[in-house]
């Protein structure tokens, strides 16, 4: 064959595997409100950096005639690219082949992309919108998930995983974002679910719609299966994008640190007057992490599921680093269920990827409460206590205001070997709040009183007057240093760049056993 006709046969399959599931499927897509996978891709990384692998990958599947369709590339784009400079790997489901779904030559493609990121030591992204298993290609379909679930499970904690969910995603489709690092939906047009509308009703007679049972919002801010809910597929791409700005490559590497121009000397006077008189008075935690950091700038992750607890990156003097803090505005600031797994899931995610975590506490304690104790506190508690515990990259902790009970402990205390603890002269440090425990330890006392009421108001006033202060912490050495508010931003970034060469054993074992 003469060469220009080899060249024609390439570019004739080259046109074919874009075309994936046709022109009426691509406009199919188009009229949905989705970009199809190559579009993503091309709107997601740096322009011109994007290399397909595997363009010409078909299945072997015989079964309902499927030996007479064989697109090109098989329903998922696959390759390597440039994210901010940066090398990641990334696959993308194609919805116009297959309805996106899963089988054996797909799932061979994305474990050919995660084999080279865990090899490579780089981040891998996974655009979804797929329709599962194919149901055509029966049990190899199972077996191309589980292979892509192992190596979920291998990768993780070596190389980023990020997945954005663009689509519907049923089925298997779910439980590999699930094993990711952060899962990304679209607004509306985007679901995850295990069993669809139809099983649910036919399972448990319960109605119900789409985007009721697992749409974006209702994994953004019930199950808490999305970290991000984004409006639409390019502001996914720019959360992407952004996210990984804050990341390393893989575990072996320190995140960059970028120069964002804001003086590490700044000092907040603001800050101040934050904290309200009267303690039982909430603010918003969010402008004190805002106050601090570089540029105003908090990237939040999970930002409407459990709003008890906020978390999220920004940067200090340029330095990546995780933000957990309770957050006074949202049932107090008690840490229950929920919030327990969120802070606990972050810390050991920035504890994987040498991302050094900044707490500010505000805890009046775990959530008391009958739906919290059978709903398993005690088992979801243990987990931020453990994930902290756990943790070796460096922890500073600074306590606002209380700090009560089990959930100082919790919080990032000297005894979970946080490495610097400050306190504001507004912090409360016990083992409870004032009111319940004047109630227990003076019972009698008060019921013995003449006006029991007055002698309850002066034991709570002894009790605060002893306890609610940073200073009998301070005396024992739990807390470091009582600092002005204002020099918030100064002490952490010192800290920071004092703990930049820590080190800290734990002892060899398999792995530890936190509490699921
Ligand atoms: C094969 C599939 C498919 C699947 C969709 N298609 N899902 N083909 N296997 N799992 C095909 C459709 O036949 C159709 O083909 C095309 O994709 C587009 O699908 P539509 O239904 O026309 O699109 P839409 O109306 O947008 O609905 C999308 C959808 C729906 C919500 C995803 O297709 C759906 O409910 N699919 C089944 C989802 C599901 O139950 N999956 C679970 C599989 S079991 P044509 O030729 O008409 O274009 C599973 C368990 C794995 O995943 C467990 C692993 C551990």
């Amino acid at each position: 064959m003469p060469s220009e006709d080899r060249l024609k046969k390439l570019e004739e399959m080259e046109r074919l595997a874009e075309l994936g599931g046709g022109r009426e499927r691509i406009e199919a897509q188009h009229k949905k409100g989705k970009l199809t996978a190559r579009e993503r891709i091309a709107k997601l990384v740096d322009s011109g950096t994007f290399i397909e692998l595997d363009k010409f990958v078909t299945h072997r599947a015989l079964n309902y005639e499927m030996d007479k369709v064989k697109p090109l590339g098989d329903g998922v784009v696959t390759g390597y690219a440039k994210i901010n400079g940066r090398l990641v790997y990334i696959f993308s489901h194609d919805f116009t082949v297959f309805g996106g779904s899963l089988g054996e030559a797909f799932g061979r493609k994305i474990n050919k992309i995660m084999d080279l990121a865990l090899k490579n030591g780089a981040p891998i992204i996974g655009l979804c919108d797929s329709g599962g298993a194919r149901i055509q290609e029966g049990v190899v379909a199972l077996a191309a998930y589980s292979e892509i679930f192992f190596r979920n499970t291998l990768v993780s904690g070596v190389v980023p995983q990020i997945s954005a969910i663009l689509g519907p995603n049923a089925g298997g489709a779910v439980y590999s974002p699930a094993l990711t690092d952060f899962v990304v939906m679209t607004k509306k047009i985007s679901n995850m679910f295990i069993t669809g509308p139809d099983v649910v009703k036919a399972a448990l007679g319960q109605e119900v719609g789409f985007e009721e049972l697992g749409g974006a919002e209702v994994n953004a801010t019930k199950s808490g299966v999305a970290h991000f809910l984004a409006d639409d597929e390019p502001q996914a791409f720019t959360i992407i994008r952004k996210l990984l700005t804050f990341l390393p490559q893989n575990n072996a590497e320190s995140p960059p640190r970028l120069a964002t121009g804001d003086p590490p000397d700044r000092v907040e006077p603001s800050l101040r007057k934050l904290i309200p008189d009267n303690p039982q008075v909430p603010y918003d935690m969010k402008e004190l992490i805002r106050a601090v950091v570089d540029n105003r700038d908090y990237f939040e992750v999970h930002e409407l599921w459990a709003q008890n607890i906020t978390v999220g990156l920004a940067r200090l003097d340029g330095y990546s680093v995780g933000i957990v803090a309770n957050q006074p505005t949202h049932l107090t600031g008690a840490l229950d269920i929920d919030s327990s797994d969120k802070a606990a899931r972050f810390v050991r995610f920035c504890d994987c990827f040498n991302i050094p975590v900044v707490t500010f506490v505000d805890v009046p304690g775990y959530m008391p409460g009958i739906e919290q104790e059978h709903g398993g506190i005690i088992r979801h508690g243990a987990k931020l206590l453990y994930a902290y515990c756990e943790a070796t990259v460096p922890k500073i902790t600074v306590i606002v205001r209380k700090a009560y009970g089990g959930a100082y402990c919790a919080m990032g205390s000297k005894f979970s070997r946080s490495d610097i603890n400050y306190a504001w002269p507004s912090a409360e440090i016990a083992v409870m709040g004032p009111e319940g425990a004047v109630n227990i330890i003076f019972r009698d006392k008060i019921s013995a009183a003449k006006d029991r009421n007055k002698e309850r108001e002066r034991l709570i006033r002894e009790y605060r007057e002893k306890f609610a202060n940073p200073y009998e912490a301070a005396a024992r050495g739990i807390i470091d240093e009582v600092i002005d508010p204002a020099l918030t931003r100064p002490r952490l970034i010192s800290a920071l760049q004092s703990l930049t060469n820590k080190s800290e054993y734990r002892p060899p074992r398999k792995h530890g056993n936190i509490p699921l």
